[in-house]
């Protein structure tokens, strides 16, 4: 089971919403956290707010690979090797594909899959040769699970962060580093205002601000899950080695019904030439990704 005391934690997105929460519960747990949030003034307010010797801020941009291995240089320079890393700063566009451009794509594809990616390759080898162990948690959604028309890319990255965190799930066991993806429904936080940190360089194609419907997303998150709930979930999570951890029940049965419909979209077709010996390669794939996953849940 992974111990959290004493350990060095970088929490993306830390200073508001589920990070903030996450910031909370470590501290907690007796673990050094570092900050990382792209909002400075909102860094500072969290810090003052925590009154903690063992907690930093560091700004930073997590779509940008310089800004990541900066900021990891500055927070092991105080705090020592970072062990547990929370990829979980994100950003969403409430509209559909067809109704977003170029500048959309890659301002979300930037912090919410760039961003996690970003962290995986700057703290990972970092991880490895520390050889301490250490545990990797991946922001994803139920919209990573559930997409409907709207928000299209929104779906997009967060589909990709599940690919990301089973892979490297599998990857890493053997080296003692866990990971799980986190897969939260609606949150109290301020993803709602994400528009307030878009980058001026990613402004020329975006959409005008539809104010009203911010307002109302504003409302919605309100009646959110609590961040210090969640943030104790996936801490309970990781003690578990969980490969998903989802901190509310709230879409069980619905995920269930996808999941029947997605198997009603398979057809019992005629074997076709090869199936034998296709089905034979297939079989040892299976058994060894099976083998892998139950490997997975015993590591750490
Ligand atoms: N709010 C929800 O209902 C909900 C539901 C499912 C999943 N999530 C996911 O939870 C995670 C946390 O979001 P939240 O809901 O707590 O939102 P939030 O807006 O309250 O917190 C996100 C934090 O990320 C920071 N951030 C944004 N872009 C950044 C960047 N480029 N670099 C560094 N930091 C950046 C913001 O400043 C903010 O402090 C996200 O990955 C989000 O997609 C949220």
């Amino acid at each position: 089971m992974i111990d959290f005391a004493g350990r060095t934690a970088f929490v993306t997105g830390g200073a508001n919403g589920v990070g903030i929460g996450l910031v909370r519960a470590l501290l907690a747990e007796g673990c050094k956290v570092a900050i990382a949030d792209i909002r400075e003034d909102h860094i500072e307010r969290a810090v003052k707010s925590l009154d903690n010797r063992e907690v930093m801020g560091v700004q930073v941009n997590v779509s940008s690979r310089e800004e990541m291995v900066r900021a990891a240089d500055e927070v092991e320079a105080k705090f020592g090797p970072v062990t547990l890393l929370f990829n979980n700063a994100g950003v969403n566009l409430f509209q559909s594909v067809e109704d977003s451009s170029w500048s959309d794509w890659d301002w979300l594809m930037g912090v919410n899959l760039h961003g996690p990616i970003n962290g995986c390759m700057t703290f990972v080898p970092r991880m490895i040769a520390h050889g301490k162990g250490g545990y990797v948690v991946n922001t994803a959604s139920m919209a990573g699970w559930l997409a409907s028309g709207s928000p299209g890319i929104y779906n997009t990255t967060k589909f990709a962060v599940r690919g990301l965190s089973e892979s490297l799930r599998h990857s890493l066991a053997p080296k003692g580093i866990g990971v799980s993806c986190v897969c939260p429904g609606l949150v109290k936080s301020l993803i709602y205002a994400s528009d307030d940190i878009r980058p001026d360089g990613l402004m020329a194609d975006a959409r005008p601000v539809d104010h009203e419907n911010v307002k109302r997303l504003a409302g919605m998150h309100e009646v959110g899950m609590e961040p210090d709930v969640i943030a104790e979930r996936i801490l309970q999570g990781m003690r578990e080695n969980q490969a998903y951890i989802f901190p509310m029940p709230d879409h069980k049965e619905e995920l269930a019904e996808y999941f029947q419909e997605v198997l009603g979209d398979y057809r019992d077709y005629p074997e076709d030439q090869g199936y034998d010996e296709r089905i034979r390669i297939e079989g040892l794939r299976r058994q060894s990704y099976k083998t892998a996953r139950e490997a997975a849940r015993k590591a750490t």
